[in-house]
């Protein structure tokens, strides 16, 4: 049975209607598997998942993906980070506070970075905390030939704590140990679709190529700036319960902030490519 879909960004980003997620059949997942793919991003409303549940359904898109920022993950299911500005006891019980976040594809700084990433909204904020989603295939595609010409065959180096950018908190040393920097082209191929698209993420983003510091740093802003216009960028309004999944191999996303006072609380998990595919190409 085909499933009830609605289209919500320009091309891309689709909403899933009438599936629950826990629980939910070996065809029916392949179909949800198949419309994500296509749009790049996928919002499932009105979902209600046990830590379990969502591990289990993470697994079954694909090898589930452990975060290296131990600090903020589940005691009792490590796959399950938690993305919060909440605080206990003076500890914030999850990661990455209330600021914004910069453009960025989630863990490009690994050798095999996490292929789907989700997160199923806990808490929301009343305002801000929005997530934009800016789809790097589409953005690719509209490049004029000389462009393209730019970006095409170049490698560009991905790191875990890019020193240009302000810190929220330092990287602990066993973390960057584990995640040494990375070199990736900067246009990947889909693993599963014909389907080429701009490897951009300017918050991990250290240097492309052999340009210098400088010279990368302003191709970097050229691309983000020709990735983020207005045609290529759609943004959900977060509500409870949502599950959103996105497809690090063709967007990027940047976090609004929000105030302080708020709470946001969101879980999050992803899920690897198979070995052999898993290595951007
Ligand atoms: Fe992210």
């Amino acid at each position: 049975m085909a499933l009830q879909t609605r289209m919500l960004g320009e091309g891309f980003a689709v909403e899933i209607l009438d599936v629950d997620l826990a629980g939910i059949d070996d065809a029916t997942l392949a179909e949800v598997r198949d419309q994500w793919m296509a749009h790049k991003v996928a919002i499932l409303r009105d979902q209600t998942l046990s830590d379990d549940a969502l591990v289990d359904f993470t697994e079954r898109m694909g090898p589930l993906f452990v975060h290296v920022r131990d600090q903020f993950r589940s005691l009792e299911r490590p796959e399950i980070m938690y993305i919060s500005n909440v605080e206990e006891d003076g500890r914030p019980l999850g990661a990455l506070g209330n600021g914004e976040l910069h453009w960025h594809s989630d863990q490009t700084y690994t050798r095999r970075p996490v292929f789907g990433t989700m997160m199923y909204a806990i808490k929301v904020p009343e305002a801000g905390g929005d997530t934009w989603f800016g789809d790097l295939a589409a953005a690719y595609d509209a490049m004029p030939t000389a462009m393209r010409a730019t970006v095409d065959g170049r490698k560009a180096c991905y790191s875990i704590e890019k020193k240009s950018l302000k810190r929220r908190y330092e990287t602990p040393q066993h973390q960057k140990d584990q995640a040494p920097d990375q070199w990736h082209p900067l246009v990947r191929t889909h693993p599963y679709l014909d389907r080429k698209a701009l490897y951009l993420s300017p918050g991990h983003m250290t240097g492309i190529d052999a340009l210098s510091f400088e010279d990368s740093e302003a191709e970097i802003a050229r691309l983000q700036d020709w990735a983020a216009q207005d045609r290529f960028v759609y943004k959900p309004r977060w509500r409870k319960n949502d599950v959103v999944i996105w497809d690090n191999s063709s967007v990027m996303h940047r976090r609004d902030s929000f105030p302080p006072e708020q709470r946001r609380f969101m879980k999050r998990t992803g899920f690897h490519l198979p070995e052999e595919r898993g290595v951007p190409f």
